[in-house]
């Protein structure tokens, strides 16, 4: 989903010659999801975008992954999976660990410095968010300024690279489906309703083309293979950011989790109310700084869930995480509740929460379908003793 943008040269007719300034013909290319039956964008190439003189393996990083077996909640301390002079030889895209994951989606971090190569994922698309620091992504469809708190959508088969000021560190959902807005939030036609939490103006775009001349240029492509994911090097003839015009509604985009209204009410809201995104057999959801529920004799503080559907992710960013007080839980955590299995507030917390107005707390939750499977950086920074913090010991000696 997106609304209808336009940037750089484009013909008034689409499918009509498009000429430059020397006679000449640029490439039209129609990047369209669904076949020809979803969303789409026209691109104007200098030259002819399939023209590529070379592809090899890209090995990827360990891709491998472990059932939650035996079935706990779990807690992984993701700041401690990269050393502190990492970042300088990192990239956000192939210094990625991989953390969760199942035949739906994907998620990993990496903390990152370097400037990455070239990438497109083709298997679906990607939501990155930006837990801390700035950077550049630059795509065929121009740049985007992305600063902490963005999620950055990244259209499956975008070619892009990211370009971090400094140090960033970066939350990325890999999804194997598109990711939108849920239908509930859209009109008809597509557009934001007023009850939805964001709007058209909260999503950013890029504004200008983006052109780079170069020869022989190297593209990473995550890709499906039989084994599962796999990675091709392609080599184009040309550079592939010479789009100089696009128009449509399939492009990348960031928005802040700062720009996301809570909807709040007078005794619990489920986590569908803090719902931003979906994909296929996962949502995003996004816990920010709001007015706790007010009805008189309410318990802010989320009740016992038995998710009985669903494996729930969350990744705590930023403020202060009243229900998980005493669990260890801090910034830069991931919880995992997997579905089958009650939780909710540590001991304390419960009671500890009424009479409280406001909670300065930020997450971000990826609730999914199919049971999430720990990735080599899950198995890498976990707390092995979180699943014991409600009853406040472990197994018996
Ligand atoms: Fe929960």
């Amino acid at each position: 989903m997106a609304y209808y943008r336009q940037i750089g040269s484009v013909p008034p007719k689409r499918h009509t010659q498009h000429r430059t300034p020397d006679g000449g013909l640029y490439y039209e290319e129609l990047m369209g999801e669904e076949g020809f039956s979803s969303d789409s964008s026209l691109l104007y190439h200098r030259h002819i975008p399939s023209a590529i003189v070379d592809s090899t393996v890209w090995e990827l990083p360990d891709q491998s992954t472990t059932p939650n077996h035996p079935l706990k909640p779990r807690h992984l301390k993701l700041h401690e999976l990269f050393a502190a002079d990492a970042a300088a030889a990192t990239d956000v895209v192939t210094g990625r660990r991989l953390i969760l994951g199942n035949a739906d989606v994907r998620i990993s971090y990496v903390v990152a410095a370097e400037a990455s190569p070239l990438y497109r994922n083709s298997i679906g698309d990607e939501m990155v968010y930006l837990e801390s620091g700035s950077a550049t992504v630059e795509t065929v469809f121009g740049s985007l300024n992305v600063r902490q708190g963005d999620y950055v959508l990244i259209p499956r088969a975008t070619t892009h690279r990211w370009v971090p000021d400094g140090e960033v560190r970066a939350y990325a959902i890999e999804a194997n489906s598109h990711i939108v807005p849920p239908k509930r939030y859209l009109s008809k036609f597509g557009q934001l309703l007023e009850n939805a939490p964001f709007c058209e103006r909260d999503l950013h775009g890029p504004t200008d083309p983006l052109l780079t001349e170069g020869t022989d240029v190297e593209v990473l492509v995550k890709h499906r293979g039989s084994t599962g994911i796999v990675g091709t090097r392609m080599t184009y003839a040309n550079h592939p950011f010479d789009v100089v015009g696009w128009d449509g509604c399939l492009y990348p985009y960031t928005f802040n989790i700062s720009d996301y209204e809570p909807i709040t009410g007078r005794v619990h809201q489920p986590p569908p109310a803090h719902q931003a995104f979906e994909g296929a057999g996962f949502v995003i959801c996004n816990f920010v700084p709001r007015k706790v529920d007010y009805h008189p004799l309410s318990i802010p503080v989320p009740y016992y869930h038995s998710n009985v559907d669903s494996d729930e992710i969350m990744f705590y960013v930023g403020g202060d995480y009243e229900a998980r007080k005493g669990s260890g839980i801090g910034q830069g955590s991931i919880s995992i509740h997997p579905g089958g299995h009650a939780h909710g507030p540590q001991p304390g917390a419960y009671e500890r929460s009424i009479g409280a107005e406001f909670f300065d707390e930020l997450a971000v939750m990826v609730d999914t379908f199919r049971p999430l499977e720990l990735g080599e950086g899950a198995l890498a920074c976990e707390d092995s003793e979180y699943a014991w913090t409600w009853a406040g010991r472990g197994p018996a000696q």
